[in-house]
């Protein structure tokens, strides 16, 4: 019998909801606090209780891809792979290997000193979408929309000056409806997705008040999903579209963890379900 290790540091709706999963499909099924787990260069994978299979759900961006780089080096099978996580955890490697794979995404600038994101923003013009290349729930991502806000943008940056700073990642502000799709896919498969209607402004994120709704997982949308998540390198992803006036449906961000408190309420697929029956097909293949 196979067990099923959830990898976490805080227990959100989502880790229960797997862990219940897990236990009514008969697996034996472990919670690992990732704060208070121990590893050395001479730890062996008998050493700890790993589980057969690891879904890594840390909150903490970097707590989760250093602990998973630990369970690879043990040779323990962990989702998302350590490749999977370091891309998609950086909007600028994960846009950079969007496009590569010729997935459709916004039109993205990137510049590596606050003058010449400056210079580059005087060249293309205004609005443009400012985003930190390491960050989730909408932070830091903000319209610039004139000179005076960039200048500011740029002044905070150089005197916090932390290494991701000097990162200058900006995107055309798509024209689109005052709504994004998220889509959950597991094994490059599409199992779920909702639009997030915003709640005013213009990020559509749930953790700002966004009002999810069930969407319809439309061949369009499929297709997407699963050119995006291959283009990743697959696992268990939260892909998000943008419905770009002009282009049509537009890839804009992949997910490591992704979280689906809101859209298991409503979707027909049993999300964490499907989540945990992937994790063991993992291991069986
Ligand atoms: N280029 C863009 N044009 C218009 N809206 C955008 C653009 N990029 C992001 N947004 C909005 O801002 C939200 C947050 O941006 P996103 O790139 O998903 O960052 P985060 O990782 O913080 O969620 C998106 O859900 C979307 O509603
Ligand atoms: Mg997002």
């Amino acid at each position: 019998m196979s067990k099923v290790c959830i990898v976490f540091d805080r227990i959100r709706a989502e880790e229960k909801m797997l862990e219940k999963e897990a236990l009514n499909l008969g697996y034996d099924t472990l919670m690992l606090d990732a704060k208070i787990t121990q590893v050395n260069t001479d730890t062996k994978k008998q050493d700890l209780d790993l589980g057969d299979v690891v879904l890594e759900r840390c909150v903490s961006y970097y707590r989760g891809l250093h602990f998973t780089s630990c369970l690879e080096f043990l040779d323990i099978p962990v989702i998302n792979k350590f490749q999977v996580a370091n891309v998609c955890g950086n909007k600028m490697f994960m846009t950079l290997l969007l496009k590569k794979h010729n997935v459709p995404t916004p039109k993205t600038y990137f510049s590596f000193t606050s003058e010449s994101a400056t210079e580059n923003l005087e060249k293309t013009g205004y609005p443009l979408v400012i985003k930190p290349v390491i960050g989730s729930w909408g932070r830091g991502v903000m319209a610039i929309r004139d000179k005076d806000t960039m200048d500011a943008v740029c002044e905070i940056r150089d005197i916090t000056d932390s290494p991701h700073d000097r990162i200058y990642y900006l995107q055309e502000l798509v024209n689109r409806p005052p709504r994004d799709i998220r889509v959950i896919t597991v094994g490059d498969q599409p199992v779920a997705a909702m639009y997030r209607k915003s709640s005013g402004g213009f990020k559509t994120n749930v953790a700002l008040g966004a009002e999810p709704e069930l969407c319809p997982l439309t061949k369009e949308i499929e297709d997407l999903a699963v050119k995006a998540s291959q283009a990743m390198g697959g696992g268990i992803l939260g892909i998000d579209m943008m419905e770009d006036e002009k282009n049509g449906l537009i890839v804009h961000e992949v997910n490591n963890t992704v979280e689906f408190k809101g859209l298991s309420r409503v979707a027909e697929k049993n999300i964490p379900k499907e989540m945990v029956e992937y994790a063991i097909n993992y291991i069986r293949k």
